[in-house]
């Protein structure tokens, strides 16, 4: 079934585990990621970019995952990620997502809080809920680049108070991790999210830039309040590299379905593994 955000987010941080959340972009994404969380039996968050619909069609998207959602028996949120205009943000809204990340976080704090609040006030009026960004991380997430050198840490005040000014469900936050493919051992600053989180405890908070990071470090983020963790670049490698492998293998097949299919294996096995890490399984 479809659901906003905010009960499942909330169980999460209150029993402390976290809520995948994998970006889609085709059928073959959306029944990787379905076939995964349904059999781990835990709820999950279909995550679609600006990128995505311009890609697939916001109608096509949407009319995919209602229909997956109504088939399956685990909470499914629909979300726009990423979502740069309170234009896109409502629009998605009235396509029937069931919460949106509005994400203007490069501008200004008084435009940010502006936008965020103009997002908060038309999606609570139709039921869903709102995320939102504060800080920046580094990396390239739906062709917006941040330098490393400009990447900034999400400060315990401005969390607090950007919290109190927009009304938000969840908050994304900068500790560290980066958007895309990394060039090293990511290093999370655990101490400052578990400040944060103790000033906050009743926001859930969100990890970006989640691919690549090890284990161990996604378990501790989850004991220092992380409840909802975006993967988007794992998922697309592990469909990239099986596909070319596929092909190199078999480099006379013209068998569409079984080269997409094996993409499509590879992705729910990612999914699977992530589930187990996070501690979302049988919490549907
Ligand atoms: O919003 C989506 C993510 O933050 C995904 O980041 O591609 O580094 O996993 P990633
Ligand atoms: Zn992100």
């Amino acid at each position: 079934m479809l659901v906003n955000a905010k009960q499942v987010l909330a169980a999460a941080s209150r029993e402390g585990y976290a809520v995948g959340h994998f970006n889609i972009n085709n059928l073959e994404t959306i029944q990787a990621i379905m076939s995964g969380a349904t059999a781990k039996k835990s709820p999950v968050i279909l995550a679609v970019s600006k990128s995505a619909i311009k890609y697939a069609g916001l109608d096509n998207l949407v009319a995919l995952v209602r229909l997956a959602a109504q088939k399956a028996d685990i909470p499914v949120i629909l979300n726009l990620d990423h979502g740069p205009s309170v234009e896109l943000a409502r629009e998605c809204i009235d396509a029937g997502f069931t919460n949106v990340m509005i994400d203007t976080s490069g501008l200004p704090y008084a435009d940010n809080v502006a936008a965020t609040r103009e997002v908060v006030a038309y999606a609570h009026e139709r039921g869903v809920s709102v995320e939102a960004e504060i800080g920046a991380l580094a990396g390239t997430e739906d062709n917006i680049s941040v330098a490393e050198q400009d990447a900034r840490y999400t400060k315990v005040e401005e969390a607090v108070s950007f919290v109190a000014d927009t009304g938000i469900d969840s908050l994304a936050i900068a500790i560290g991790t980066a958007h895309g493919v990394y060039k090293g051992e990511p290093r999370l600053d655990f101490d400052r999210l578990l400040a944060i989180h103790q000033a906050i405890p009743e926001t859930p908070l969100v990890l970006h830039g989640s691919s690549g990071v090890p284990a161990e470090s996604l378990r501790e983020a989850i004991k220092r309040g992380i409840a909802k963790i975006n993967i988007d670049t794992d998922l697309r490698q592990a469909f990239l590299r099986t596909i070319n492998a596929k092909m190199n293998a078999e480099p006379e097949s013209v068998d569409l379905r079984a080269i997409l299919g094996a993409g499509r294996e590879a992705i729910q096995h990612t999914i699977e593994a992530k589930i187990d890490i996070f501690g979302s399984a049988g919490r549907a």
